[in-house]
């Protein structure tokens, strides 16, 4: 996909992880696991290009040079199924404030319908990462960036595990200036908004739910 501002995490355990997680068979406690280690290489990933300031650490020999994260990190899955995510993000920035918002896809509208908003003060100065598996539509990633932008989120990146054409134009359409860090880019939405071949239903499947 031609568009400057998509990344397709590319690695072998992300592959190996995906394929667990499309599975109907994985039961929710192994999809949980599974997405839990594909956040990890997810948050390495969009970490890399991190700030950092320099300070003296004493090691029992000298001082050298040490480095800290210059910006607060905040993390905001979008419940529910964004929450699945989060354990791993946290296993590795374990400092990240996490924040919440709540959407509901409205099934039949397909529009996304706001019902929890909560991030921490001071989101201007933070790296914000905004979470939830499934770029379908486009429609809550969208939404909720624009719930972030209007509460001061302007250094903001979106993580998903699987996303369809259709919502990565609606991101790049609606948001320009948001980096997608993805896992799996699928093929496209049938006429229920599911993405195919996705693997259904991801709240659901994280909760077990279904
Ligand atoms: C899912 C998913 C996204 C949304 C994506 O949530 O986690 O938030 O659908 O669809 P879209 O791109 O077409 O907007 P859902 O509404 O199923 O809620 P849940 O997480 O509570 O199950
Ligand atoms: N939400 C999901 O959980 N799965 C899809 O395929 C689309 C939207």
């Amino acid at each position: 996909m031609k568009n400057k501002n998509f990344l397709l995490v590319d690695h072998p355990l992300i592959k190996k992880d995906v394929s667990i997680i499309r599975d109907k068979n994985t039961n929710p406690e192994f999809f949980r696991a599974a997405v839990k280690r594909i956040s990890i290489i997810l948050a390495a990933e969009i970490c890399k290009k991190l700030d950092l300031i320099e300070y003296d650490v004493e090691t029992p020999l000298e001082i050298t040079k040490g480095h800290k994260l210059n910006q607060d990190i905040v993390l905001v899955p979008v419940l529910r199924a964004g929450l699945g995510m989060v354990s791993g993000f946290l296993e590795i920035i374990p400092d990240a404030k996490v924040g919440h918002i709540g959407l509901k896809r409205n099934e039949e509208t397909l529009r996304p319908v706001e019902y929890y908003y909560k991030t921490p003060k001071d989101l201007e100065k933070s790296k914000v990462i905004l979470i939830d598996p499934m770029l379908a539509t486009g429609g809550s990633a969208s939404e909720a960036i624009r719930f972030l932008k209007n509460r001061g989120g302007i250094d903001c990146v979106f993580a998903c595990l699987v996303a369809s054409p259709q919502g990565v134009s609606k991101i790049e359409a609606d948001h320009g200036d948001i980096k997608i860090f993805c896992a799996s880019l699928d093929r496209e939405l049938n006429e229920k908004g599911y993405i195919v071949p996705g693997l259904g239903d991801a709240g659901d499947r994280t909760f077990g739910t279904l």
